[in-house]
Parts: structure tokens; sequence; C-alpha cells
């Protein structure tokens, strides 16, 4: 897919910050950016009206072209009180992410905030977030790679590159709202079955919802939908 106009009614490529399109500064929006975004536009044509996500957030949101597209699916009168969340690690991709915002008319819909995964929001969220978008760092690289920081952060996935989603994985539990969803992307490396598995042991249904294979890798979207109840305080106690 090349830097053609796409749906409508995703985020468009056109308005997305130039510092995502300056080699070595930011993840330019690639075969997964769109998939990730391509899933949850197709998803959110099903989601009820007692279930359409209120607090959205991307983890990792580089150019911004997913959560511009999340919030672009969300921006209709109906979906008014909808507001998303962007966070990255890599300041310069921060920065991108604010002006694709701009760009989309959706400043005071997308918040962007330079942090670790969504460690200022562990304890202000906890169990209040309906969706959640994550095109983690997910190629396998040698652990040091991990915390180099600047555009490594973009692929750089330590063993099994799995090291940032199993620390972004275990703090979902605590966020996600009951019937909320997680949409990740992940490749074979990653080991996406024991992923699943992993979070069904943490109150998710998990499923893989679409497979691409794109130049150098098969890309997978998994779902994690919160059981309802799960992470409540049950009464009395
Ligand atoms: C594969 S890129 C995806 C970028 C964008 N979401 C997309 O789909 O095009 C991964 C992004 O995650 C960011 N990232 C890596 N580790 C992170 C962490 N611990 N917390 C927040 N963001 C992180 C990187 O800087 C990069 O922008």
């Amino acid at each position: 897919m090349g830097a053609t106009e796409r749906n409508p009614n995703l985020a468009s490529l056109k308005l997305v910050s130039g510092k995502a399109f300056s080699k070595d500064a930011v993840y330019e929006p690639a075969e997964d950016t769109f998939l990730l975004a391509d899933v949850i536009l197709a998803e959110s044509e099903s989601w009820e009206a007692s279930r359409i996500p209120r607090v959205c957030v991307e983890i990792g949101s580089g150019s911004g072209y997913v959560v511009c597209s999340v919030a672009a699916m969300l921006r209709n009168e109906k979906n008014a009180g909808c507001h998303c969340v962007a966070t990255d690690i890599n300041p310069i991709a921060c920065e991108a992410t604010r002006e694709t915002v701009v760009n989309h008319g959706l400043d005071g819909t997308v918040d962007v905030v330079n942090c670790d995964a969504l460690a200022p929001f562990l304890v202000r969220l906890a169990g209040g977030v309906d969706l959640v978008a994550f095109n983690p760092p997910y190629v396998v690289t040698p652990d040091e790679e991990v915390d180099r920081g600047g555009i490594a952060a973009a692929w750089a996935g330590g063993y099994k590159g799995r090291v940032v989603i199993d620390r972004v994985l275990d703090t979902l539990e605590g966020l996600v709202a009951p019937c909320g969803r997680v949409y990740m992307i992940a490749i074979h490396e990653n080991e996406p079955e024991n992923i699943m598995e992993r979070m069904r042991g943490k109150g998710f249904v998990a499923d893989m919802i679409a497979t691409r294979v794109a130049d150098e890798e098969v890309l997978h979207v998994l779902r994690f939908t919160k059981r309802e109840g799960e992470g409540e305080e049950e009464e009395g106690t």
C-alpha cells in the first residue's frame, strides 16, 4: 500500500506530519500501521451503540496515523464524548502525532503524551479504557537495543520481540474497562498463541482476527476483549 488516499473514514496520509516521512526520526506509516487502522475500522462498523468506546488510547503512536483514524471514526455527533490519548517514548514521534492531530482538526479530542507506555495513567485510567491500539516494537533484537531510544524504539523488541510487548500487556488487566478491547500487531516470532494464552489468564477473551502478508513478515492482529465483571470489585468486599 503506498502513500495514496485510503478510506475516507480513516486518517488522511496527506495530513500526516512531515516528520514521519523524514527518515530516521519517526516510524513512517507502513503495512502494520494500515492493517491496525483497517481492522479497527472494520470492527467499528459492528459496535453496538452501548459499546462505542469513550476512552481510547494508542501506545506508541509514531506518526499519529492510527490514533487519528480512531478519533476520525468516532468523530460524529453521536460519539461526541469520545476522547483519545496517544503516547510515545520518542519525543519526536509525539511532535509528529501532535501535528497530525492538528492537521486533522482533532486537537481537543486527542491528547499526546511523551511517556513510557501508559505509565502516567495506570491509576487515573484504571478500569476505564475502552479501546487500546498497540503496534509495538516487535522485531527480534538483542535486548540491549530495546532502550536505545530514538527511531530504534520503533522496532527493537528484544528477546522474541517480546520485551516491550510483555511489559505493556502486564499493565492492561488493570486499565481496560469491562468489555473493552485491545487491538495489537504481532508477528510469528512473537509467538502470538502464547501471547493470547497469557491474556486469557488475565481476564480477556483473545482472538487472532486478521493476518496480512507484508514484504518481510506475516503480520497478525490480536484482539483481547475484557470479560465482563473482570477486574471489578465484588459488592461487599
Ligand atoms: C512499530 S512503531 C508504530 C508506530 C505507529 N503506531 C504506527 O502504527 O505506525 C512503534 C512505536 O512505539 C513507540 N514505542 C516503543 N517503545 C515504547 C514505549 N515503551 N512506550 C511508548 N511508546 C513506545 C516507538 O517510538 C514507535 O513510535
